[in-house]
């Protein structure tokens, strides 16, 4: 097997104004990026121009695009329907935020809520992050109690609920007392830690024990039903979980702002047919624009009405409900809902899948493809992820390789993160991928 330096060096070779636009970067951005997300080492790739399922960078490198900036792009770049719909909305509406209500966050909402597995109401963000957070305070609201459950290595967003990652060793689990949980971001506050019970993933067990040892500090869970693209759930668990959380009268919130509509029409929560309290979506449903929602039982979401008897949840946000964001999203939500185009995704995005399981076997790369739907992650260990610690199971030279060797042929991928498919990916598109990763796996298998 070639080294990883070696896939390195050819990635360098190929990128010298990404290099110096980065250098450039460092001199005003820290790392020179706008969001932790975009950064890798040595320098992450400046790109120029983008169309449908295509990505050209500075050194006019062109690329099929399987990160779609991370996830919300399922149409693909500038679809004609988003663009269509951005132009009309500026010259039937002429704003781009009304601060008013309008008919377009009506209708907006009607649609999203009639395409979910779930019933109630919802309120909307400007990002996934405030989505959780909004859920989270719903849930404490409701239920009077200031500590929440999350789940090991799942992530919610970027605040300091959202990033804690860690307990500090798996014996921790079998105690009935619960273990202290890590911060993963520098500042947080000890009361949050406090305040913050950290779940292994896939061990209703463990989780029964620790929420029961908890039930007069904790009243809300959060979790990620399909974690991170390459996570194996247990629908047995996530099952076991919404019955003990009922039981324990606790507030139970899927994030969905990745798996939503990239698992399946319905996301996780239709797949597993597990019906949360609370959902939080966000990523595809604002057609490429910063957006986030909250859906989920109305007794809930109206605690945030300021007509609510007793006092309620302050939820605002100045560019809540922008017009070209439901505009762009309305548009997608349309596309969405068209079984003869989204099944036909679907199912080329399982082929294409089902053609890397065959050329990693062929080529004997430890590894696996894992991952519901349009959202999967290529794993560079034999076994399954079923939880965070799994995660450490993974060959990262194996990997590392891997990603700057797809960087280096034209795939682009964010190193350690994983693919993403969008109705503008041709069978073209996956033909040449597959030519392209017969001849990596060959190379690093
Ligand atoms: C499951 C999950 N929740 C929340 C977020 C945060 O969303 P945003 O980046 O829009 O704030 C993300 C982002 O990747 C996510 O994957």
């Amino acid at each position: 097997m070639k080294s990883s330096a070696e896939f390195k060096e050819r990635y360098t070779a190929k990128t010298p104004t990404s290099r110096s636009m980065s250098e450039r970067a460092h001199r005003s951005l820290p790392a020179g990026v706008v969001a932790n997300v975009k950064y890798f080492a040595p320098y992450p790739l400046f790109m120029q121009r983008a169309g449908g399922s295509h990505l050209w960078d500075v050194d006019g490198n062109e690329y099929v695009d399987y990160c779609l900036a991370f996830g919300p792009l399922i149409l693909g770049h500038g679809h004609p329907a988003i663009v269509r719909a951005v132009a009309d909305s500026f010259a039937t509406m002429g704003t781009t935020i009304f601060g008013t209500p309008n008919e377009l966050e009506v209708r907006y909402a009607e649609k999203l809520l009639s395409m979910l597995p779930i019933a109630g109401k919802m309120r909307l963000t400007n990002s996934g992050t405030e989505a959780t957070y909004l859920a989270l305070q719903l849930g404490r609201a409701a239920t009077g109690k200031s500590a929440v459950a999350r789940f090991e290595g799942h992530y919610h967003g970027w605040y300091y609920e959202g990033v804690l990652s860690n307990s500090p060793s798996a014996a921790d689990y079998g105690a009935a007392e619960a273990p202290a949980s890590v911060a993963g971001s520098k500042g947080t506050p000890a009361s949050i830690l406090a305040e913050t019970l950290v779940l292994p993933f896939n061990d209703l067990d463990a989780c029964r024990t620790l929420l029961v040892a908890n039930r007069d500090r904790v009243g809300t869970v959060i979790v990620e039903p399909s974690p991170r693209a390459f996570y194996v759930t247990d629908p047995a668990f996530l099952t076991g979980l919404r019955s003990l959380t009922r039981e324990l009268g606790m507030i139970l919130i899927f994030d969905e702002v990745m798996s939503g509509f990239r698992c399946g029409p319905q996301g996780a929560t239709g797949i597993f047919g597990v019906e949360p309290d609370l959902l939080s979506l966000g990523k595809i449903i604002g057609g490429g624009f910063p957006v986030g929602a909250v859906v989920g039982r109305s007794d809930l979401l109206d605690l945030a009405s300021p007509t609510a008897s007793g006092g309620h949840v302050f939820h605002s946000g100045t560019f809540n409900g922008a017009v070209q964001v439901l505009a762009a999203g309305l548009a997608t939500l349309n596309i969405l809902s068209d079984a003869s185009l989204i099944q036909p995704f679907y199912e080329n995005t399982e082929a294409f899948k089902g053609e890397i399981r065959r050329l990693m076997a062929s080529h004997h790369v430890r590894g696996h493809v894992a991952g519901l739907g349009a959202n999967f992650g290529i794993i560079m260990s034999e076994t399954p992820v079923c939880n965070y610690r799994d995660v450490g199971r993974e060959d990262g030279a194996l990997r590392e390789a891997f990603d700057y060797a797809c960087l280096a042929e034209g795939i682009y991928i964010h190193p350690h993160k994983p693919f993403y498919t969008s109705l503008a990916h041709t069978s073209g598109d996956y033909e040449s991928t597959l030519g392209k990763l017969d001849h990596i796996f060959a190379e690093i298998g």
